[in-house]
């Protein structure tokens, strides 16, 4: 089989489709990290360019619920490594037509920022959402956050999981 973006994509395309036949493609969504220049696990090569951007060029057709994009950083420093063009959402949005998720590294300002310029639909947050249980409210009241602590990330029990306090509790506990 020829090593071309059309069968590098087959895989996840297949899955999505055998999805979206039982579920309907409105109920379906998935997330990308096309980490452009190799973090974490993946390795990038010279093919994963053109590989991601066949592939959400195909999502783009299925008119799924949402396509969610994280950019290429390091989800245990948070450091943005770089990546081609200003970012995989700006990147990306003129190939794929429906709802676009971005997430990887953004503020309540950087990700507002985005979405006003019609770059993404909505912006996702992970790490800043284990450190603050009451995210929407801190950033609703701007408030501080709390910083995270990537030293309790995959670290097998629930200490950096669930005991962060929420604004409340710090107010309560002063
Ligand atoms: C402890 C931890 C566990 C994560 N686990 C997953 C996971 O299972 N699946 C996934 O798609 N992303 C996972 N992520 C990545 C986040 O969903 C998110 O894409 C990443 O943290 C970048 O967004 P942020 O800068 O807002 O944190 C994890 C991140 C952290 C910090």
């Amino acid at each position: 089989m020829a090593c071309t973006a059309e069968n590098r994509a087959r895989f996840p395309l297949e899955i999505l489709d055998a999805i979206v036949d039982s579920w309907a493609p409105g109920r379906v969504g998935t997330k990308l990290s096309p980490a452009l220049t190799g973090v974490g696990n993946f390795i990038a090569g010279v093919e994963t360019l053109e590989t991601f951007e066949y592939l959400v060029g195909q999502l783009s057709k299925r008119h799924l619920a949402y396509l969610h994009l994280m950019n290429p950083i390091s989800v245990l420093t948070g450091t943005q490594v770089e990546i081609v063009g200003p970012g995989v959402a700006k990147h990306f949005r003129p190939l794929y037509s429906g709802s676009l998720i971005a997430n990887g590294g953004y503020s309540f300002e950087t990700g507002n920022a985005l979405v006003r310029d019609g770059f993404a639909d909505a912006v996702a947050f992970g790490a800043p959402f284990i450190s603050n249980p009451d995210l929407v409210e801190r950033f609703s009241n701007d408030l501080k956050l709390n910083p995270s602590n990537p030293d309790t990330y995959y670290s097998g029990g629930a200490a950096g999981y669930v005991d962060y306090p929420t604004a409340a509790e710090q107010v309560a506990a002063r």
